[in-house]
């Protein structure tokens, strides 16, 4: 029998515990109990917002003030957001010494105000806005207000510093991203639907190196059968939050059920 039992949380718990160097992959499901929604599904931005209309890079440059009906309601939930217990849960586990670093494919920067300090934004994120025409970058909250559609001082309408569809991920991102998925001990992944190219690859890179794939997620993905060895089926806040008190209770030592 694996260590853990037939729990999953234990199992997992177990394993972070033993083998410790973990990295987290995180996506939009991370963030919904922080009232931001995710992307798919009945709920999610998409139902809303035609992705092929709102958020491509020539969607972008063809229509920007159009694509900025939809920015300004993700500027506006990003900013009014708090980190929830997931994000402090994977926070509590970089402080203990498990996890190592968090990989995000997330823009709201929950996971640096929820404690996390070594943060790779795999999307870029949405506190700067940056000029397509002549590359001049300002903070959003200096050109942004709700409604508006915030002008760079060249006259060109600016986009937030993040990966729209069709741009390639930022090179650091990508370079450190791989770096960790290569070399951690056990990968954990955390309320994505691993839709999107090139992210989704990560755990298969982190597998094939000889990671563990811990999956936290209330729903199976195109991972749960073909990559993830645990499946804890639940909301990242609950299992987060419950998966470092298991931990911290227990130290190095044998997990007490
Ligand atoms: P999705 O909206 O595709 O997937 C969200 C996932 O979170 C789903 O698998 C849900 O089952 C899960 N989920 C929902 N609630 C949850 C909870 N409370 N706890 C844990 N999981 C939960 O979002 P992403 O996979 O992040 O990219 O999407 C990836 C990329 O697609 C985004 O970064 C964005 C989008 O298009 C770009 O815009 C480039």
């Amino acid at each position: 029998m694996r260590a853990g039992g037939n729990d999953p949380i234990r199992e997992a718990a177990r394993l972070l515990a033993d083998r410790r160097n973990a990295v987290a992959l995180t996506g939009a499901g991370i963030s919904v109990e922080s009232g931001i929604p995710s992307f798919r599904g009945a709920q999610g931005m998409w139902a809303k917002y035609d992705p092929t209309e709102y958020a491509t890079l020539h969607a972008f440059m063809q229509s920007p003030r159009k694509v900025w009906e939809m920015l300004s309601e993700m500027v506006s939930v990003c900013g009014g957001a708090a980190p929830n217990p997931a994000h402090k849960g994977l926070a509590a586990l970089e402080e203990m010494g498990i996890v190592r670093a968090v990989i995000t494919q997330n823009v709201d920067g929950l996971h640096q105000a929820g404690g996390s300090r070594r943060v790779i934004e795999y999307h870029g994120n949405m506190e700067e806005l940056i000029c397509v025409y002549c590359w001049k970058r300002y903070p959003t909250r200096e050109r942004w207000t709700p409604g508006s559609v915030p002008l760079c001082d060249c006259g060109e309408i600016l986009k937030p510093n993040v990966v729209l569809f069709g741009e390639p991920i930022p090179w650091l991102a990508q370079e450190q991203a791989e770096e960790e998925a290569r070399t951690c001990g056990v990968l954990v992944v955390i309320g994505t639907s691993a839709q999107v190219s090139p992210a989704c690859d990560i755990p298969r890179v982190a597998k094939e190196a000889g990671a563990v794939v811990v999956e936290i997620n209330p729903e199976p993905t195109s991972l749960t059968a073909s990559v993830t060895d645990v499946h804890v089926t639940g909301g990242a806040s609950e299992v987060l939050d419950r998966l470092a008190k298991l931990i911290r209770k227990t130290g190095s030592g044998p997990l007490e059920y």
